[in-house]
């Protein structure tokens, strides 16, 4: 199993575990992490959920070859459903990122609750590279946070975000050693079981009340384009590149 799933002390742990492809996200995967966030909104024992990835490793955000598929993208899609299930998770949901958080990745963490990076994490969003566009209502909510100008050197230009940096542009709450990572995160995970479950699922959904529609007409307008993106010919020679292990050359696409 490449979603490895756990509940310990109240907290519902998605650990992303395929190590050998730098934990690239398949269909597979996204149906998995969107039934254990259903499963933990439903299961009365849990007060939170926590994701993480493998030493070094977060993300490297969507499996690029199912991407050169051009797989379904409608809104029963797993990647949908992932994406809906996270944005609706009414539970606190923390992410341990355990190493660099790409594309998805670093997208997913903007709607997480708590986020602690490791020293070792980098946020990338190469989208624009690989001839696509922001996804999971980043190209709203990354300007929001950050500003434009700064927002424009990490969509458009591709610059990856260190975890100092993250934690000082307010994307992450702390960054630790990546040894004492995990347990950090478990900690403050755990910190919800002693609160009131009711205030604080209404205090995570008033938090959000102001953002979410917004988020819901953002995510629709990106996967109109990025459907459109990735049958492009640049998209086609930016992933064919990828696994040819060349500079793509996009004069010709
Ligand atoms: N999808 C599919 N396979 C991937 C992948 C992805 N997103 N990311 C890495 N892999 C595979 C590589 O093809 C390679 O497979 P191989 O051993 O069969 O050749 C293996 O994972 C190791 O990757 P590699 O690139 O050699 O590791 P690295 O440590 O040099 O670099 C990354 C790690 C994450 C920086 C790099 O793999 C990367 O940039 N990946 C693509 C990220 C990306 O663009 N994601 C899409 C976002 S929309």
């Amino acid at each position: 199993m490449n979603i490895k799933t756990a509940s310990l002390d109240g907290v519902a742990t998605i650990e992303i575990a395929r190590p050998e492809k730098k934990n690239a996200l398949t269909q597979s995967m996204y149906r998995a992490m969107a039934d254990a966030i259903l499963a933990a909104v439903d299961d009365d024992s849990i007060y939170s959920v926590l994701i993480t990835g493998q030493p070094g490793i977060f993300t490297s955000g969507n499996d690029l070859e199912d991407f050169l598929k051009g797989p379904v993208q409608d809104t029963d899609a797993p990647l949908s459903r992932f994406m809906q299930a996270l944005l609706g998770c009414s539970k606190p949901v923390v992410a341990a990122v355990t190493g660099a958080a790409v594309g998805i990745g670093a997208t997913m963490l903007l709607h997480c609750d708590l986020v602690y990076l490791s020293d070792q994490a980098r946020l990338v969003f190469p989208f624009v590279s690989l001839g696509l566009v922001p996804e999971f209502g980043s190209s709203l909510l990354l300007p929001q946070l950050i500003g434009h100008a700064r927002a424009t050197e990490k969509l458009l230009l591709g610059e990856p975000i260190a975890a100092d940096a993250a934690v000082a542009l307010g994307l992450a709450t702390a960054m630790l050693p990546s040894s004492d990572l995990l347990a950090h995160a478990h900690r403050m995970a755990k910190r919800f079981n002693a609160l009131p479950p009711g205030a604080v699922r209404d205090t995570k959904r008033l938090m959000r009340a102001g953002s979410v529609a917004g988020i819901i007409r953002a995510m629709e307008a990106e996967n109109a384009v990025f459907i459109e993106r990735l049958r492009s010919p640049e998209a086609r020679e930016a992933l064919q590149a990828f696994f040819e292990k060349r500079k793509p050359d996009f004069r010709q696409s």
